[in-house]
């Protein structure tokens, strides 16, 4: 019987953190729904998993920055049969540099990937969840979300929107058997995301994780009734001294760390 009852459903798992996640939930026997662009980094991906661990992964391949690519994935879930027990919304990129450096395009993606895809999974997926008493959505935010980050502002204030959102839907859904929670990790060692991102990741002034404290902390997530899951104690204590400063000097720092500003 898998653990989840039902195929865990997660974005973004052609590579990085959302790979890890693949990986860690297919040893632990969970059937998969792999979706992501990169249709053959997903089709090698899904066979090896399902050789090596036994379990029946499948491949939507999609562009969860076009319009109407959610409902895409929820057909496709409905037509093969498949019963979403577990939703991991992981897809999801930055952009480094002044705000007005960015392109029309890439903000439009940016919202399009980062927010409004993850809602649009979550409404869609929502529903069955609670008619059946139990599931789990999993939105995998970041600790940029609790104050703006000078040269990361626009993917600072997605991540935002991401912590905000699983607040409010969770206690919406209190009491339902369903659970919405984020998991907000600090950076994470994973060349492709700062390669997209433009960011030089040796100017990063803050410890750097690798994937697995993120994969832990989702387990960790699943396991308890937290909304909002940071990965690390240095997470915990970032977001708790805040509390303590007044908000320019936070937003200054979180900045200085990043080391995402002008070179
Ligand atoms: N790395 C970090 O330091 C860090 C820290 C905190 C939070 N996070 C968050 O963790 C999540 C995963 O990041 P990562 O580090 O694993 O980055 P990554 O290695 O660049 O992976 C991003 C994933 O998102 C998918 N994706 C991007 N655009 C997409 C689109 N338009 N349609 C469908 N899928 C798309 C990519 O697949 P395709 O390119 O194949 O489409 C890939 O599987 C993101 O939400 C990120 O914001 C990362």
């Amino acid at each position: 019987m898998n653990r989840t009852n039902g195929h865990t459903l997660i974005t973004g798992a052609s590579m990085g953190i959302g790979k890890a996640i693949a990986e860690d939930f297919a040893s632990r026997g969970e059937n998969l729904v792999l979706v992501a662009r990169s249709k053959d980094r997903l089709d090698a991906l899904a066979s090896e998993l399902s050789s090596r661990h036994g379990v029946e992964v499948r491949v939507c391949s999609e562009d969860l920055g076009s319009e109407g690519a959610s409902g895409r994935v929820f057909a496709f879930c409905r037509e093969q049969g498949i019963e979403v027990g577990c939703l991991i919304n992981c897809a999801g990129f930055s952009f480094t540099g002044s705000f007005t450096a960015i392109p029309e395009e890439e903000l439009r993606q940016m919202a399009m990937v980062n927010m409004v895809a993850l809602a649009d999974m979550t409404r869609l997926f929502l529903p069955a969840m609670i008619g059946r008493g139990r599931g789990s959505i999993v939105n995998i935010a970041s600790l940029a979300a609790f104050q703006g980050v000078p040269g990361m502002g626009l993917y600072s204030a997605t991540k935002s929107f991401v912590v905000t959102l699983s607040e409010a839907i969770a206690e919406e859904i209190r009491g339902s058997g369903v659970r919405v929670f984020a998991v907000c990790p600090g950076f994470i060692d994973n060349a492709s995301f700062y390669d997209r991102a433009g960011h030089d990741s040796k100017r990063i002034l803050v410890p750097i994780s690798t994937p697995d404290v993120v994969v832990r902390a989702v387990r960790r997530g699943l396991a308890s009734g937290s909304t909002v899951v940071m990965p690390t104690l240095f997470d915990r204590l970032m977001v708790f001294t805040q509390r303590f400063m007044p908000r320019r000097p936070v937003v200054m720092i979180a900045g200085f760390f990043a080391g995402a500003g002008e070179k």
